[in-house]
């Protein structure tokens, strides 16, 4: 049987396909050591950020992934220009060009990135466009609340059929509150009020230290930024912002998928380039479910096993910064099959994040999904019909499966469910893991997943 779930509505760039096929061949011991490099969500941004001068800007620990690609590109249609080498770029962009139309519908197909360059572009030509949310095949992308963020620093919007246009003289400093810590539009109004006139404030802001690793690249081109108790960020205004160097942050997502394959295969994987601090959430869940790791000097490589031959149950909810991440969820909740009893998960982020479930039913886990909210928090999705609560009954033993990789994280916990599973996966679209995880097959080989 071939399962086909629901794509994650945000970060699912294209419908499922049978091109790019990897055949796992599971219950082999998992060992080794990976090193993962720049985060996916802090260097498109860090790129984002280097539109906002005409100076040059060079960024280091930069991976290649797909994601990057399609940055890339969006500066040269911009009038930029990229220079990379193995782990670095540099980018220059001496003019700025609005994007057209068709860029911008071919582009946000392929990334949630562009939607980032609206205050940038507003900024440098006073004019921008968007691609108008439920404008591609992959569900709704609400813009909504950058719309809001738009609209307060007194930019216009005209609605067409597919796209947004808005057009501003001069961005002017405001007061806003999300209502709700959405990472988008954090960055949105970081772009929005570091240039704007005059001060501005964002209290519910996001503070994922994705957004702070951009903080600190907007304070290096002479930004003026705090990030102040109870999610509030407070910006002044200033002139013009210059070049700058910056190493961005390791992936923290990654490093949480490898060490959620090292739990539910009851292997020993080490993660090099992240940082602890970055990971604490996530290792405390670690260690109640069963999983240990030690952790050197530095606090950047982290190496992670099974403590016990039996994982423990838990009820997990995921949250915004500093809970635990929903990116981190449907790889976690993978080796939660593998866990003696009942663990109920209650997603809080997206509406529409455990689709996968119903590929892992397809290799033998015992999971239901809810519409209720099944955790200590009443949810903005309790009073929809979202299927967004789980609760997984363990351990199962699995068993190989013909699955269709409908999203970047539901793609990595189809690996680790292959891993786990006796027998032999085949994978269909493996090539939408190449947005998120750099030299995958590479890393697969380094950690001994048997694969073809
Ligand atoms: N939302 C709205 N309206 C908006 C914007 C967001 O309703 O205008 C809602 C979303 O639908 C969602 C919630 O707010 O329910 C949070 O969305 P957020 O804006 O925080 O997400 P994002 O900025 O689009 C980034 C990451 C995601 C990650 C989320 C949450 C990038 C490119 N993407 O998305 O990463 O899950 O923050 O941390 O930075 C991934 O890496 O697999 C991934 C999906």
């Amino acid at each position: 049987m071939t399962a086909s779930p629901t794509a994650d509505p945000i970060d699912s760039p294209t419908p499922p396909r049978n091109g790019d096929t990897m055949t796992v061949r599971g219950g082999q011991p998992v060992e080794g050591s990976i090193h993962v490099r720049g985060s996916k969500n802090a260097m498109p941004k860090a790129m984002v950020a280097a539109l906002l001068t005409t100076e040059p800007c060079h960024l280091t620990n930069i991976s290649s992934i797909t994601d990057i690609a399609v940055v890339d590109e969006l500066i040269s249609i911009a009038g930029g220009t990229v220079e990379r080498d193995a782990d670095s770029v540099r980018i220059t962009a001496h003019t700025f060009n609005t994007l057209g139309e068709a860029d911008v519908m071919r582009l946000h197909t392929a990334s949630r990135i562009p939607v980032l360059t609206t205050a940038v572009s507003l900024h440098r030509t006073g004019h921008a466009v968007v691609a108008a949310p439920g404008g591609c095949s992959i569900g709704p992308r609400p813009v909504d609340f950058h719309l809001l963020v738009l609209r307060a620093f007194g930019a216009r919007d005209e609605h067409h059929d597919d796209v947004i246009e808005l057009h501003a003289d001069r961005l002017r400093g405001a007061r806003i509150e999300l209502p709700f810590p959405s990472v988008g539009a954090t960055e949105q109004f970081l772009f929005a009020s570091a240039l704007a006139e005059g001060d501005s404030e964002l209290s519910n802001a996001a503070i994922e230290p994705e957004i702070l690793d951009l903080v600190c690249v907007l304070q290096k081109m002479g930004a003026i930024i705090s990030v102040e108790p109870n999610r509030t960020i407070r910006v002044t205004g200033v002139g013009e912002l210059g070049g700058f160097e910056h190493r961005v942050i390791g992936d923290r997502l990654e490093a949480a998928s490898w060490a959620s394959l090292a739990l539910a295969t009851g292997g020993n994987i080490t993660v090099h380039g992240v940082q602890q601090q970055e990971l604490s959430t996530f290792l405390n869940v670690y260690r109640r479910a069963g999983g240990d790791f030690t952790i050197d000097a530095d606090g950047n490589t982290l190496s992670f096993r099974r403590a016990r031959r039996m994982l423990r149950p838990l009820a997990l909810e995921t949250d915004v910064h500093p809970g635990f991440m929903t990116d981190w969820q449907s790889p976690f909740v993978t080796a939660l099959t593998q866990a003696d009893g009942v663990s109920v998960i209650h997603e809080t982020v997206y509406e529409d994040r455990l689709g996968y479930t119903d590929a892992l039913r397809s290799l033998g886990a015992q999971i239901q999904v809810f519409t209720e909210c099944l955790g200590p928090t009443r949810c903005r999705f309790g009073a929809g019909n979202h299927r967004h609560s789980a609760v997984v009954v363990g351990p199962t033993k699995l068993h190989g499966a013909e699955l269709v990789i409908p999203d970047l994280r539901a793609g990595f916990s189809y690996v680790i469910a292959a891993a786990a599973a006796e027998g032999e996966s085949l994978i269909h679209g493996v090539d939408l893991l190449d947005r998120g995880y750099s030299d995958f097959r590479a890393k697969l080989e380094a950690v001994g997943v048997e694969h073809r």
